[in-house]
């Protein structure tokens, strides 16, 4: 097994069965394993919630390590030198409980229904949140760094770093920071936000940035993740574990940190926890079974559609971007998330009789703007749906999300999530396991 995995390129995780001996050999290098002891029995795999049913003590493989796990027995070795290396245990917070769908239909609609409960635990423990942001005003640059929904993340936490702390901080796609970070010095602080911990393309970029003698910071799901790993400084998002492959709960746990963290760096956590009080007390009016009904109403009339495009200013910028991101991955149906002020700079044209736009409209300094982006598309045939805290004659369809401050994007989100998953399940698609996509994206 060593020789021949010593002479491997290349990325991978390889298990190796020994049925006449009764045991397994595994052997990272890049791909995430996990090892769960149990009594009697030991287990591996790839994502440690899939163990949750059996064992919550469990050892993350680095990579280059190789194990021989037997029922009653694990050995740990370097694949390259063979040099014995400690079993370093670890006890997995979750319960199995939490990752099992319980009387939901699918995983995804469980963890959009657990959210307010994220968020209300996230405002409860505020001394981590307080340790990042002292590091944050120490830091000559702040970036922020995630992949497709956690990019949305870091993302608005640009806005609401500027909005709430008057604070520049900067936001990076993960698959491309490590393209222009070179910048990057030993005064420099990357926040690298990721639900699993295992995306290939943060992990890369973090790596890069560790190289320049940036600080790093890991806001993750899955505590013991090769991301959690590799940070100077952790921050779990405690939302427990998410197993449908469309990120919801991680997500607004993300954002309610982003929040809190805005907050913390202009001296007034109390404030934050404040307003994110008011995003639960919103959340729970979106999945009232009334507000669900009406989105339910809005996805039968959308199912049929090819084409959405979902529009927002400021904050709702990446809402628009996040919603649009959940129709495409789940319904399958083409969605475009878009900068409302960009509309007039090209993507009007595609605006004819029926165009399907989505706007998010919340109570802040960019509603008249945004009011005249839905206008504009109204005038050309196009089908409004406001996203909103009051109704407007221009809507075709409305939905209401009381208004919480900074933090609305979290209602508006869920408004967005339900939206999709009705959307995917009315086409009878299974929201859980989306065609060509994978919960943990650990490739390149
Ligand atoms: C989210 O719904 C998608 N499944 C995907 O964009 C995901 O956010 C992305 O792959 C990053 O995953 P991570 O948060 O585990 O790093």
């Amino acid at each position: 097994m060593r020789r021949t995995f010593n002479e491997m390129e290349g990325l991978n995780a390889i298990i190796i069965i020994n049925s006449h001996d009764q045991m397994l050999v595994a052997i990272r290098n890049g791909s995430p394993l996990v090892i769960g002891f149990g009594k009697g029995e030991n287990f591996l795999a790839s994502d440690a919630s899939a163990l949750l049913p059996h064992t919550k003590t469990v050892h993350f493989m680095e990579d280059n390590e190789m194990a021989v796990v037997a029922k009653d027995r694990v050995t740990i070795s370097h694949v390259k030198t063979g040099k014995p290396i400690g079993v370093s245990k670890q006890q997995l917070i979750w319960k199995a409980s939490e990752a099992e769908k319980g009387r939901y239909p699918h995983f995804m609609l469980k963890e959009i229904y657990e959210q307010p409960d994220v968020v209300t635990g996230i405002a409860s423990r505020i001394g981590e949140v307080e340790l990042l942001a002292s590091k944050i005003r120490l830091a000559h640059g702040t970036y922020f760094v995630g992949c497709g929904t956690a990019s949305y993340a870091a993302l608005a936490g640009t806005y609401l770093f500027s909005k709430i702390a008057n604070r520049h901080v900067n936001f990076a796609i993960g698959s491309e920071f490590g393209y222009h970070l070179n910048f990057l010095n030993k005064k420099s602080l990357v926040i690298a936000i990721s639900q699993s911990g295992e995306t290939m393309d943060i992990l890369e970029s973090v790596k890069k940035a560790k190289e320049r003698g940036a600080t790093i910071c890991a806001l993750v799901n899955v505590v013991g993740s090769s991301l959690y790993r590799l940070a100077d400084v952790q921050l779990p998002i405690g939302a427990g574990p998410e197993k449908g492959v469309a990120s919801t709960k991680a997500f607004i746990g993300m954002l309610a940190h982003m929040t809190l963290l805005a907050y913390a760096c202009s001296g007034n956590v109390k404030e934050g926890k404040r307003v994110l009080s008011l995003a639960v007390k919103s959340m729970k009016a979106v999945l009232s079974d009334q507000s669900v009904d009406h989105i339910i109403e809005l996805s039968k009339k959308l199912k049929a559609k090819e084409h959405i495009c979902v529009i927002g200013r400021g904050l709702s910028y990446p809402t628009a971007l996040e919603t649009a991101l959940k129709i495409k991955e789940i319904s399958y149906i083409h969605a475009e998330g878009l900068a409302a002020g960009e509309l007039k700079h090209g993507p009007l044209a595609l605006v004819e009789k029926g165009t399907i736009c989505i706007a998010f409209l919340p109570n802040d300094e960019t509603y008249g703007a945004n009011l005249a982006g839905a206008m504009e598309m109204k005038a050309r045939g196009g089908f409004i749906i406001g996203i909103s805290h009051k109704p407007h004659g221009v809507f075709d369809f409305f939905i209401p999300v009381l208004d919480a401050r900074e933090a609305t994007i979290i209602p508006n989100i869920v408004a967005g999530q339900l939206l999709a998953y009705y959307l995917s399940t009315l086409k009878g698609l299974d929201p859980d396991k989306p065609r060509n996509l994978a919960k943990s994206v650990t490739v390149k």
